[in-house]
């Protein structure tokens, strides 16, 4: 670990440490403490310095550890895990599981965790903002197979799984915007980006990144271009490292059950948390042409099903907004 990041450890607690003690635990100079410190400036977190009193984290947090993310997992999970990489600072985790590594074999996974992302990617080229030790960034790599793919709608099954995730540590009142935007009060909490990578007949490596806003600093929130919440606005404070296993151990039994049985294994969890059924609904798709009906649910592929004018097509991409009638 760089000195840089175990400054920022040692702080993590958001009380004040005296420049003095710090250099002494990391065996450097006061001055290359606040040498440091004057660098976190333009990376972040930020970081108040009072003079007599030493620095301070304008915001605490519980560091990530590998450790703590193993003790929540149980033994089956922990089997299947052939890499639980936790990192300080990284452009984006999908990029990294999509570019480290042989291919999980056929049962195992990859998953990496990170403080930061520098370049934190968002659906349909958008950004992820992904300040340090705020929300969870976490990426999953497994082995699928051409069949699991074709039968589509594995992000739905993911946002699920997730949204499941979220629920188990005490979060309510969650919803899905199709098809993977995990919502909690009219706002997007939760996003998914899958990736995939690999020769073509497979079999393909399928990255499954997960980004949940926990605690976004006030400064980060101004890079972010659509209507967003975190839990902190509610005052829930998640445990970061309890939070990622429940996520790893639910993807597993997703990609387990998807594997299985499809899509149709988790119609009615859709129903359940779909926000957008029964409601004027306007698709965007890619090439900007716009679809304006009534969202009746999702097919058997997992597209979305509109009705114009008596009749309901099927579409398998877009950006849905939910319209007033
Ligand atoms: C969305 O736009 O809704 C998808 C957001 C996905 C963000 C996560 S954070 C972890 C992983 N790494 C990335 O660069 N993106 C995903």
């Amino acid at each position: 670990m760089t000195t840089r990041f175990r400054l920022i450890d040692l702080i993590a607690d958001g009380c004040f440490h005296s420049g003095q003690s710090l250099g002494r635990q990391l065996g450097i100079s006061r001055a290359a403490v606040w040498k440091h410190m004057q660098a976190l400036a333009e990376t972040g977190p930020e970081v108040h310095a009072v003079r007599g009193r030493g620095y301070r984290l304008s915001q605490a947090f519980v560091p990530l550890a590998e450790e703590a993310i193993r003790a929540g997992l149980g033994s089956p999970v922990v089997q299947r895990l052939e890499r639980l990489d936790v990192v300080h600072d990284i452009d984006s985790t999908n990029e990294y599981l999509k570019r480290i590594g042989p291919m999980p074999g056929e049962n195992g996974v990859g998953v990496c965790v990170a403080e930061w992302q520098r370049a934190g990617r968002g659906r349909r080229g958008r950004a992820w903002v992904s300040p340090y030790g705020a929300n969870l960034y976490l990426s999953l790599a497994a082995q699928a197979g051409e069949a699991l793919l074709s039968s589509g709608g594995l992000s739905l099954a993911v946002a699920i799984a997730v949204t499941e995730a979220l629920q188990d540590c005490g979060v309510q009142g969650l919803g899905l915007k199709w098809p993977n935007d995990i919502f909690y009060q009219g706002r997007k909490l939760a996003g998914i980006l899958l990736d995939l990578s690999g020769e073509s007949g497979g079999p393909y490596k399928v990255v499954i990144g997960v980004g949940v806003n926990l605690k976004m600093p006030a400064g980060a929130a101004l890079g972010i271009d659509q209507p967003w919440t975190d839990l902190s606005e509610v005052g829930l404070d998640l445990d970061r490292n309890h939070l990622a296993g429940l996520i790893i151990s639910g993807l597993i039994r997703t990609m387990d059950l998807f594997n299985e049985y499809g899509l149709r294994a988790f119609t009615q969890d859709w129903q359940r948390f779909d926000l957008v059924s029964g409601r004027t609904v306007e698709l965007r798709q890619e090439h900007e042409s716009m679809i304006r009906g009534v969202a009746r649910g999702i097919d058997d592929r997992g597209a979305l099903l509109i009705e114009r004018n008596g009749v309901t097509r099927s579409y398998m991409a877009g950006e849905v907004s939910i319209r007033l009638p």
